[in-house]
């Protein structure tokens, strides 16, 4: 008998990534295509991070630095934790990874919210623990039902915030109520990818919350250079926790688990002020000016504390979706989350928010739906 996969490795649904352009451009015969699927950076990536990985290329012969010391003492100095309070991560996916390797055995239960960040699920399908998935309570995480839920066999449990898909944050009170009810045998995951985006009043104060953690359940802020620093390409995320919790972490990682152009990269992202204020100024921006351009199409625009926002189009988003493709504009259909006449988009460039905002209308035209 040929190798068995287990059933709970088999039952495992692979992640769908937005579609890419090329492939768009190949299957539809459309050229010039715009991808505003991803939640990426439509500014690019930060100069100075390009310079700095230019840099690095005649170098790739060497391992690269196994412990990631400068990329932490970078990170160390940015957010004020220590550095063995620091993980870096292939991504900040990785770090999900590292949290349910370390602390999730067979059996063992994972609370997650849904719709929410897809990967959480499948990283404990993986590890054979058990996913206790509840709904969104309206288009936020439901934390009295999250509490209601926890049990002897909970280990963690991961709250994007802001959420993906819905782009709503936890007001930081709310956040401090719940996080003293948990249990101290629980760690709590507070995935922050959009955090740069994020009004500054509605941001959680994760230094203090985890430097006095005392008789309460741990916490670990996820964070990651794929968005506001446009460095989704190049692959690298960092954790931020108690150094009892990093250290366990640093157990289950590979010894060279960041590569050589993702720290040099990341180093530079940091410094590189006037890209970051270009990111956020600009997403701030094109979101005020496509949500009013929807709204006047009759279609409703969620409230979104990230850089990317979901529409209601007043008809079926899958045919949505698929209509926009034969247009060249990639987007979301919300549908497989069981919003049926819901897109997600991204916030582009000036000339990509208007390239979306002419194929919508033309779109829900053709479709009847305005
Ligand atoms: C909520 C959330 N967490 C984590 C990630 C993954 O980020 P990274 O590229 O650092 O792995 C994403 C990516 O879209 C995300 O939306």
């Amino acid at each position: 008998m040929k190798a068995q996969v287990p059933v709970y490795i088999k039952s495992i649904i692979p992640y769908p990534p937005g579609k890419p352009m090329d492939e768009l451009e190949r299957e539809y015969g459309v050229k010039n295509s715009i991808k505003l699927a991803s939640n990426e950076n439509a500014w690019g990536s930060s100069p100075m991070a390009i310079e700095a990985i230019r840099g690095a290329l005649t170098d790739l012969h060497r391992y690269p630095d196994g412990s990631n010391y400068y990329l932490v003492q970078a990170i160390a100095e940015k957010t004020g934790f220590a550095a063995d309070e620091v993980i870096i991560g292939n991504g900040s996916d990785e770090i999900i990874e590292f949290l349910v390797k370390a602390y999730v055995e067979k059996g063992d239960e994972v609370i997650t919210s849904h719709p929410s960040f897809l990967m959480y699920q499948k990283v404990v399908q993986v590890r054979g623990g058990v996913n206790t998935i509840l709904p969104l309570k309206g288009m936020g995480h439901d934390l009295e039902a999250i509490l209601a839920s926890i049990t002897k066999r909970t280990r963690l449990i991961f709250l994007d915030n802001p959420n993906n898909p819905t782009a709503t944050a936890i007001r930081p009170e709310n956040f401090h109520t719940f996080l003293s009810a948990v249990p101290e045998s629980v760690i709590v995951v507070l995935d922050e990818a959009y955090v740069d985006f994020m009004d500054p009043e509605m941001r959680v104060d994760v230094l203090s919350l985890i430097h006095n953690s005392q008789g309460r359940c741990g916490l670990v802020a996820l964070r990651t250079f794929s968005k506001a620093y446009g460095l989704a390409g190049i692959r690298v995320g960092y954790g931020l926790m108690e150094a009892e919790v990093a250290d366990a972490l640093h157990r289950v990682r590979q010894p060279f688990n960041v590569n050589k152009l993702a720290q040099v990269a990341a180093i530079a992202a940091l410094e590189d002020t006037e890209f970051y204020r270009k990111t956020l100024q600009g997403t701030s921006e094109g979101m005020a000016w496509l949500q009013s351009e929807v709204e006047k199409m009759g279609c409703t625009s969620y409230p979104s504390q990230t850089n990317f926002f979901l529409i209601d189009v007043n008809g079926d988003a899958a045919a949505l979706y698929e209509a926009m493709l034969y247009k060249g504009v990639i987007i979301r259909s919300m549908k497989p989350y069981g919003y049926t006449n819901v897109i997600r988009i991204t916030v582009g460039t000036k000339e990509e928010n208007q390239r979306f905002i002419a194929a919508l209308g033309d779109c829900l035209k053709e479709l009847g739906y305005v």
